[in-house]
Parts: C-alpha cells; sequence; structure tokens
C-alpha cells in the first residue's frame, strides 16, 4: 500500500442555503478544495451522499458532479452509507490511492435537505423499516432510547447530556462555517422544546445545506503541492445490526468501538495518542456513547468528563472543534468530509480561534444510522 496524504480540503458554510442547489454546493466545496491543493487535474472522484432521491428527487450523482464540476470523462460515483456517505466515500479515496489506482482523488460530500418536505420520513429510510420505521420511530426516538438506557445503566445525568451541547455550540461560535454561531446554556437545553424524552431541541443537531471536499494523492507526490500535507495514518471501517432491539447492549456503539479499534491498529496508537477529535454529535447521548466506545474516556463516565471539561478546546482531548454536527450543522452526506476537512485545518494550525494547541495527530468518527456503521481516520502532521 501507498501512502496517502490530503493536500487540500474546502466546505461550504453549513445552514439552510435556499439559494443554493445541490450542484452549486458541491462546486463550491470542490473549487475551493482543488485550489486550495493546486492541482491541475483530477484522476478520479467518490461523492458521499445519503439521499439526493429523496431530499432532492435526483440520483446518478458521479456524473453529474463531475459534469457540472468541469470534469466530466474521469471515473466518479457516489457512496451511501446513511449519515456515514461522507467518511466511507473518504475511505473509498484512500484505498483508491493507497492501492496505486489513482494518483489524484476528490472526495466530496453533498447533502441538500432543507428543499424537502418530509426530511424525518427521509432520514428514517436508514433506521430498519420492518422493525423501526413501520412503528413510527424516527431518530431522536432511537437515539432517546439509548440515552435512557445510558442513565438507567451508568446514571449518566440530563445536565450531563446538555453539557454536550454547550460545549459544541461553544466552538461553532468561533466557526464561521457553522450553522448555529450562538452559545447557549445547560438551562437552555433542558427547557427546550421537547422532541422524544429525554432529549430536547438542543440535544439534536439540525437539518442542513452543505458540501465539503478534500484532494488525496500519494504522500510521495504531496509536497510538489502543498507545504503543510497532512497523512492518513489508517482508515477503520465496521459495521452493526441497524435495528436497536438485536443488538446486546444498546449503550455500546460496537461498529464504533471496532472501527476505532482497526485504525488504532493500523495506524499503532492508542486513544491517548490522539490530540484533537471529530465525532458523529447527532444527539447529545451519540457524542457521550461514541467517546466512550473509542476509548477516551471510561465506559459510562462520558456524560462526567464532557462536564467536567476534558472534551473542551482546552481539555485533555477536544472533541468537536468545528461545534460539530450539533451546532456546525448535519448535512448528512457531507458530514464525514466535513469532519476531515476540520482535522486537515488543526493538524495545519490554521482553525484561527478555535485551533486546539499543539494538535500533530487526530482523528475522525462519521456514523451511519443509530450506530449501524461506522468510519474512523486517523490523520497526522508529516
Ligand atoms: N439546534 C438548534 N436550533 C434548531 C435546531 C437544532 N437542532 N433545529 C431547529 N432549530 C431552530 C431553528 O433555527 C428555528 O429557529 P428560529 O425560530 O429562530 O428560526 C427553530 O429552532 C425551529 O426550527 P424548525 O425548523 O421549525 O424545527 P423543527 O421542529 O422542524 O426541527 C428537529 C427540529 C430537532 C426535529 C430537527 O432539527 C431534526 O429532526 N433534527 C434531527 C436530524 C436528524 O435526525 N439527523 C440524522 C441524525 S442520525
Amino acid at each position: 500500500m501507498r501512502e496517502v496524504a490530503v493536500i487540500g480540503c474546502g466546505m461550504t458554510k453549513f445552514g439552510e442555503l435556499w439559494d443554493k442547489s445541490l450542484r452549486d454546493l458541491f462546486v463550491e466545496a470542490a473549487i475551493k478544495a482543488i485550489d486550495d491543493a493546486g492541482v491541475d487535474h483530477i484522476d478520479s472522484m467518490y461523492v458521499g451522499c445519503m439521499s439526493s432521491g429523496l431530499f432532492v428527487g435526483q440520483e446518478h450523482l458521479g456524473a453529474l458532479l463531475a459534469d457540472y464540476l468541469g470534469v466530466s470523462g474521469i471515473p466518479s460515483a457516489r457512496i451511501e452509507s446513511a449519515c456515514a456517505s461522507g467518511g466511507m466515500a473518504l475511505r473509498q479515496g484512500f484505498i483508491e490511492v493507497a492501492s496505486g489506482m489513482s494518483d489524484i482523488v476528490l472526495v466530496g460530500g453533498v447533502e441538500k435537505m432543507t428543499d424537502c418536505h418530509d426530511v424525518t420520513y427521509a432520514l428514517a429510510t436508514a433506521a430498519d423499516q420492518e422493525y423501526e420505521a413501520y412503528f413510527g420511530v424516527t431518530f431522536p426516538g432511537l437515539y432517546a432510547l439509548i440515552a435512557r438506557a445510558h442513565m438507567e445503566r451508568y446514571g449518566t445525568t440530563r445536565e450531563q447530556l446538555a453539557h454536550v451541547a454547550v460545549k459544541n455550540h461553544r466552538n461553532g461560535a468561533l466557526n464561521p462555517n457553522a450553522q448555529f454561531r450562538r452559545e447557549i446554556t445547560v438551562e437552555d437545553v433542558i427547557n427546550a422544546t421537547k422532541v422524544a424524552d429525554p432529549l430536547t431541541l438542543l440535544d439534536c443537531s439540525p437539518v442542513s445545506d452543505g458540501a465539503a471536499c478534500v484532494i488525496l494523492c500519494p504522500l510521495e507526490l504531496a509536497k510538489k503541492y502543498q507545504d503543510i500535507p497532512i497523512k492518513i495514518l489508517a482508515s477503520g471501517a465496521a459495521t452493526d445490526t441497524i435495528a436497536l432491539h438485536q443488538r446486546e447492549d444498546i449503550t455500546t456503539l460496537k461498529a464504533v468501538k471496532l472501527s476505532a479499534e482497526r485504525a488504532f491498529k493500523q495506524a499503532g496508537l492508542k486513544p491517548e495518542d490522539i490530540d484533537v477529535a471529530e465525532v458523529h454529535d447527532c444527539f447529545t447521548i451519540a457524542e457521550i456513547c461514541i467517546i466512550e466506545d473509542i476509548g477516551f474516556v471510561e465506559k459510562g463516565k462520558g456524560g462526567e468528563y464532557t462536564a467536567k471539561g476534558y472534551t473542551a478546546l482546552d481539555g485533555k482531548i477536544p472533541i468537536n472543534p468545528s461545534g460539530g454536527l450539533k451546532s456546525k450543522g448535519h448535512p448528512v452526506g457531507a458530514t464525514g468530509v466535513a469532519q476531515a476537512v476540520e482535522i486537515v485545518e488543526q493538524l495545519r494550525g490554521n482553525a484561527g480561534k478555535r485551533q486546539v494547541k499543539n494538535a500533530r495527530i487526530g482523528l475522525t468518527q462519521n456514523m451511519g444510522g443509530s450506530g449501524a456503521s461506522s468510519v474512523v481516520h486517523i490523520f497526522s502532521v508529516v
């Protein structure tokens, strides 16, 4: 396998972007990444997107987006893995460069959700149709079940869940690309409209539009294009049952555990070696389970550590300096690539007011559904 580097990155602002179509968003992010890398061609392209068919009635994104980017003719395909589509597209691009098949690969993620009249239905197609969605359960509902079980088993409190949202909004307020750039308090979260008990509006990631792109190439060519190339040390992926009732223990996200273990093994690293991480906080409880299942904190203690500031920007392991899905926004197919964009900016030392000090090794974790897919990447400065 060849070593792989990220030599360019770019993203759109995330939010309710009425004046931009799906193709506009993708092209905007792709041009930023191409300019950043300084490449004059692309050999191949992967696009992470969960459900453009249901959200905007458009399938066949590989060819469409290559055409609108002005690179029609190259191999280009869409990758779907629910909300982990972006992370899975990154993994495909990584494999393609590592294998020697292509040198310059563009990996993008895009979703245009706010034009859709029934987003909750579209999102629920990533749950088990026969055993979950058919009975009316939604994603906030599924994560509420996980939250209740976590509270029951480990004593996680309502306040501790709220601290995840408070921390991520504090970080997002420093991110010009974030959808919600306002700070909130624990009381705001607890008193917000209830969505699925115990989760309120401010425990949930929002419905968003946006796109993000990175350019990959073999590490040996990277210096030709980029002064600060960022190496991808590892790519780990895993799956679990889609339906929650089929899991042994719904407070443990097995796919997250396995994907992280695989990535750490490949990189020859441990959780304590990571300086900064972007993880899939689609709901506050998700971030708590993920930091436990990756191994950043002891199982059951995620809420306690978050409330103590362990995962804050100046904490022991800063989690979601971008604001995460909660504050930055969650255009589902774009999220996994946007996480990589943030980690690349952090490792380059370009993250402005939300810069994590001395960040040299970063991790991204992107999840599909209620944890049925997970992709972990580990990055380092060269
Ligand atoms: N966080 C913070 N503010 C939010 C928000 C969120 N998640 N969602 C909406 N808002 C704000 C809106 O900006 C709006 O503010 P305004 O009145 O000042 O303009 C207000 O809350 C109401 O927004 P609205 O669009 O009517 O909300 P909604 O009730 O239609 O949707 C949720 C709220 C939480 C149900 C929706 O965001 C949701 O379904 N989120 C989860 C998405 C999801 O499941 N993703 C996949 C994860 S696996």
